[in-house]
């Protein structure tokens, strides 16, 4: 099957001031990730995940080289562009789900809505069939200091899928669970990559993971050293 790629890397090259030099963390990168791909970046700490993962969320912009996200070359976006890119098109997990806890498991979901124009009704029925995604729907007005961890990294999944982005970023989402836990959310997050077509990127140190992933994406001191497609991982395609 020929699917487009939403994601082109072509020659990126990232540089870091650091003191009176600067550190190159990412040396003249190229991938392409097509529609519905869910993948993973490998590499020992340092060797560029997070500083990749962030340019293709444009929170970041590559020193050389391109980054075309969706089709936009994330280096010619204004401020308010890459904004906006973000909060319709580009989900974000990370290993600190950051929920806010003075507000309900349904309004840390709604959020991710609020910056968009959605009416009451339809940000409610949105949110609600997040939190059922991930198993929470009876969870939604209570607390965050309510859940435990593995709940509170599912409420992140919700709030990074309820706006239905194209690409998902998953920097290292499994860091703090345990086993079942990660269990547990990888498969939510095959099940709605295989359901919606979302495309998934993570980045992760996690064997557990790593058992999930369609292609693995070896990186180290900033290069690629190796792009692995798991064909026993790849289902429906
Ligand atoms: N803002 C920055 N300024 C200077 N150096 C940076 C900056 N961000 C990252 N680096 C350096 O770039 C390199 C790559 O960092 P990055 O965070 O991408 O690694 P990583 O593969 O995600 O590692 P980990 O597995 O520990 O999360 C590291 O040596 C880091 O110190
Ligand atoms: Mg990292």
């Amino acid at each position: 099957m020929n699917k487009e790629s939403v994601i082109i890397i072509e020659n990126v090259t990232k540089r870091f001031p650091v003191g009176e030099g600067e550190f190159t963390a990412l040396k003249n990168i190229n991938l392409q990730f097509k529609r519905g791909e869910f993948t993973g970046l490998v590499g020992p700490s340092g060797s560029g995940k997070t500083t990749l993962l962030n340019i293709i969320g444009s929170l970041d912009s590559p020193t050389e080289g391109k980054a075309i996200v969706l089709g936009k070359n994330i280096s010619d976006l204004s401020h308010q562009e890459s904004a906006l890119l973000r909060n319709k098109h580009i989900g974000f997990i990370f290993q600190v789900y950051n929920l806010l806890p003075v507000y309900t498991v349904f309004e840390n979901v709604e959020f991710a809505l609020l910056l968009q124009d959605y009416s009451k009704e339809e940000r409610k029925k949105m949110v609600m069939e997040a939190l059922e995604w991930v198993g929470l729907a009876g969870m939604a007005d209570k607390k965050p200091d309510k859940l435990s961890g593995g709940e509170g990294q599912r409420v992140a999944i919700a709030r990074a899928m309820v706006k239905r982005p194209e690409i998902v970023i998953a920097d290292e989402p499994s860091a703090n669970l345990d086993a079942a836990n990660t269990h547990a959310i990888l498969k939510t997050m095959k099940q709605l990559n295989e359901e919606l077509g979302t495309t998934f990127l993570f980045s992760t140190h996690d064997e557990k993971v790593m058992g999930y992933l369609e292609r693995i994406i070896h990186l180290r001191d900033g290069a690629v050293e190796e792009d692995e497609i798991i064909e026993a991982n790849i289902i429906n395609r």
